[in-house]
């Protein structure tokens, strides 16, 4: 017995080491145990990274906590929600956990307004990301990410040294799954209602070994720290980030191309357009992320040899959930916006905003307990149909067009546009989101002819 005295104050040492190489807790147990002052600002590192600084400044993550739709989604949406209803309390911290994490690392929740200027407005930081050491459990969601703040800047390249901080090498940083932390939610019903992580998982791009870093953070030649020592590298990753608020990310990432049954036709006559719609750039769904409020759509119209334009409808394919993939003028939706807000017999509004009716819409339908369209990603319950368009994946989609009796001799222009919009426009509109997002933005746009011989 007397050998062992030891062995305790080992046993404790050998613990403490542990919890300290994986970071602490992780997701919801890290609330409130790192206090701000553990990283540093964004402001401190640019002293000598300004490059990548720049570029993260006019990255999204960076304007996680304070870019107008998210603070009115949070602040008018989500908080009063929390406060009123048991089953999703949970996100008053949650959403903090990946739109404000030194917030919500430090406790400091709800916190205050951007106007206010605390350190949540920080958002991704640099400090945040560099601090990550790994996730706990097998899969990376909701925030399960673990920090280490004192340990010094996690990085993945061996051998460089910097004067102004420790650096750890670490190839986590380098996973897809890093990413996945907080590109993978799941809501109060347990629903996967982001999966960007999970779905790059299945795609021909994680085959192949191509990872998110790959194509939101490419790898130019240059030197991170010019002026401090950085030394020159081939393969320095630029802090882009570019999504769905780069209009050239989205430009092409959908393809789109048309042609007719008949190259000649008359009057009378059926005709069919197949528009072929290729996700041919991203290594997800399109939409993936926040699916539940972004809208993309393929709208098809003809202009005829006198100038006169004809709207064509998508034919339906008569799968089930079909009709909430076709825009409706007057379908309304979002209901559980004035359950939230107190307002009675609220009615819904839009559901597809200003999308063409008949146009054909590429989504996963986010549904409410009582099955009614959300644009609440924590208020889901269930899925409608996934009509969204996997990686590399190809739809087809016709459009049978009886030509009118008068329509005029000679050529008929159609063309296929698809189009990308954040937000549904009339939710936009009710909440006072600023209309640059619901703004439409084309990402493909295909054209083909038929030739209209009169009648003889
Ligand atoms: C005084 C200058 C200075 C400051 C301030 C500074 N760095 Fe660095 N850092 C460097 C230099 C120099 C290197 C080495 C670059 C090289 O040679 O590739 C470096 C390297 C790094 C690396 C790469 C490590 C690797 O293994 O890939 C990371 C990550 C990093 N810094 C993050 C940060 C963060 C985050 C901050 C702010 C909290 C910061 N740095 C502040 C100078 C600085
Ligand atoms: C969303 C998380 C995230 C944020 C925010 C972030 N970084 Fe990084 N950074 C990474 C990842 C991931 C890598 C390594 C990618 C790899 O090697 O595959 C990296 C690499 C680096 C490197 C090494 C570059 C190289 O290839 O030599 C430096 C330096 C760096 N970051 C500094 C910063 C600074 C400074 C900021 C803030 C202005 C910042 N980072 C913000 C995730 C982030
Ligand atoms: C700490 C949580 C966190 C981590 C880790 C993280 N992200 Fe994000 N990311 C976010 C949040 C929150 C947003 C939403 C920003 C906003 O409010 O628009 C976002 C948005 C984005 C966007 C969308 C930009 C746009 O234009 O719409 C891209 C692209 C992105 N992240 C890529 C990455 C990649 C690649 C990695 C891994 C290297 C990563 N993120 C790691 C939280 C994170
Ligand atoms: C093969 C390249 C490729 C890979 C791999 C890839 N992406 Fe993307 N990503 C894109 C393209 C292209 C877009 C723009 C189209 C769009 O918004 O869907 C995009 C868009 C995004 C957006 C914005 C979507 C929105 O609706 O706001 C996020 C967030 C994002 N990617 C995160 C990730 C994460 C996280 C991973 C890894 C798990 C990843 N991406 C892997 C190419 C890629
Ligand atoms: C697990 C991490 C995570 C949690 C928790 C989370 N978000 Fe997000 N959020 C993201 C990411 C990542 C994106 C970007 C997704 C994309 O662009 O595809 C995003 C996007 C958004 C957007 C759209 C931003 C834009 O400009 O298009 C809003 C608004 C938003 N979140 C609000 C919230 C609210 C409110 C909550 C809490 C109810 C919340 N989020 C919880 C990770 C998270």
């Amino acid at each position: 017995m007397k050998k062992l005295w030891w062995f305790v104050p080992v046993a404790v040492i050998a613990v403490v080491a542990l919890v300290a190489r994986a970071g602490g807790p992780s997701g919801d147990a890290a609330l409130g145990t790192q206090p701000y002052d553990n990283f540093e600002t964004g402001a401190s590192c640019a002293e000598c990274h300004i490059d990548i600084a720049r570029q993260h400044d006019q990255a999204m993550m960076s304007r996680s906590f304070t870019h107008h739709w998210d603070e009115i989604e949070y602040f008018e949406l989500a908080l009063p929600h929390a406060d009123k209803v048991e089953k999703v309390a949970g996100v008053k911290a949650g959403c903090n956990g990946c739109h404000a994490p030194l917030a919500f690392l430090a406790g400091d929740i709800p916190p205050k307004r951007p106007a206010e200027g605390t350190r949540a407005n920080e958002g991704v930081s640099c400090a945040l990301c560099h601090a990550v050491t790994g996730h706990d459990g097998e899969v990376p969601f909701n925030f399960n990410f673990t920090v280490d703040p004192a340990a010094g800047a996690q990085g993945t390249r061996a051998g460089v040294e910097s004067p102004g901080h420790e650096i750890v090498v670490n190839p986590y940083l380098g996973t897809a799954e890093f990413c996945g932390t907080c590109h993978n939610e799941k809501d109060p019903w347990g629903l996967w209602v982001k999966a960007t992580h999970l779905e790059w998982k299945k795609s021909p791009q994680a085959a192949a070994g191509i990872i998110c870093q790959d194509c939101h953070m490419p790898p130019a030649a240059g030197n991170s720290a010019p002026e401090t020592g950085g030394v020159d590298h081939p393969d320095v990753r630029q802090h882009l980030f570019h999504g769905a608020h780069d209009t050239g990310k989205l430009m092409g990432a959908v393809e789109v191309r048309i042609h007719p049954s008949e190259l000649e036709a008359s009057p009378g006559q059926r005709i069919i357009l197949t528009a072929t719609v290729v996700n041919a750039k991203a290594g997800h769904m399109i939409p993936t992320g926040s699916a539940e409020e972004r809208v993309v759509w393929l709208h098809v119209e003809a202009v005829d040899a006198s100038g006169a334009t004809h709207h064509l409808a998508v034919d339906p394919k008569g799968f089930e959930g079909e009709d909430l993939t076709i825009a409706s003028a007057d379908a309304l939706a979002y209901q559980d916006i004035g359950d939230i807000k107190g307002i009675e017999g609220f009615a819904g509004i839009k559901r597809d905003g200003d999308v063409p009716a008949g146009d054909r819409i590429f989504r996963l339908p986010y549904l409410d307990e009582k099955g009614r369209m959300t644009v609440a990603q924590w208020n889901t319950a269930a899925f409608g149909t996934d009509y969204r368009l996997a990686p590399l994946e190809a739809k087809n989609e016709t459009f049978t067009w009886a030509l009118p009796e008068d329509l005029p001799a000679g050529a008929v222009t159609v063309t296929a546009t698809v189009w990308y919009s954040k937000l549904v426009s009339s939710v936009a509109d009710y909440m006072g989101v600023p209309a640059e997002e619901a703004a439409p933005v084309k990402m493909s746009e295909h054209t083909t002819m038929v030739e209209i011989k009169t009648k003889g």
